[in-house]
């Protein structure tokens, strides 16, 4: 009986995870990305503010978009951070916004960071780690971020040639994940987590 009970103890124990060491790394890595894609998404916001105001509208319409989708990162990496026991600190985004012209090479490099050397080390890290959750939204955000870089590219490439009218009309966002699409070549099912087309979020 004593013997059975141990047993049932030690199971119970190493399924909770007692004793276990927590994935240091990563949990550093999501508060990073949690501070990044909140900061992305307030600054996003704030630019396509300044692009409306601007008469810009085009180009207003994908920064609300990648705003929100910026959102969506923040929102996912959190859930995977709060699963593990752990919180995010209170943060106040911290950002310049200038022209749009400006405001696009701010994106283009904040976005190019994130894909080349933020989320490939985050990757690498939750990998490390063996934590699945982790690796799963950092790829998520890290497919999307590079379609944001082509977007913003392709936007302030027709800022400089002066045919913004070339540009999307309407841009949409998966709910789950942040990709972003051109809506008129959004997919039927989400490319990244398999959403339905009739779920995406349209600006
Ligand atoms: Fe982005
Ligand atoms: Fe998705």
């Amino acid at each position: 009986m004593k013997k059975l009970l141990v047993i049932c103890l030690t199971a119970l124990v190493t399924t909770a995870g007692f004793g276990q060491s927590k994935p240091a790394k990563t949990i550093e890595n999501l508060k990073a990305g949690i501070k990044g894609e909140t900061t992305a998404s307030a600054k996003y916001a704030a630019f396509a503010k300044k692009a409306a105001d601007e008469g810009k509208k085009q180009i207003a319409k994908l920064f609300e978009a990648a705003s929100k989708a910026e959102s969506i990162h923040a929102a996912n990496h959190s859930k995977v951070l709060e699963g593990m026991g752990e919180k995010m600190e209170t943060i106040t985004p911290k950002f310049e916004v200038k022209s749009t012209a400006e405001n696009l090479k701010a994106a283009i490099d904040g976005e190019n960071y994130e894909v080349t050397k933020m989320y490939p080390q985050f990757m690498a890290d939750a990998k490390d780690e063996n934590v699945e959750k982790a690796q799963r939204t950092f790829r998520w955000a890290s497919e999307t971020e590079k379609k944001h870089f082509q977007l913003y590219t392709d936007a302030l490439a027709a800022l400089t040639s002066g045919t913004e009218n070339t540009l999307p009309v309407s841009y949409a966002v998966c709910p789950i994940c942040g990709n972003t699409y051109d809506n008129a070549k959004a997919e039927p099912n989400c490319s990244f987590c398999g959403t339905p087309k009739a779920r995406y979020i349209v600006f």
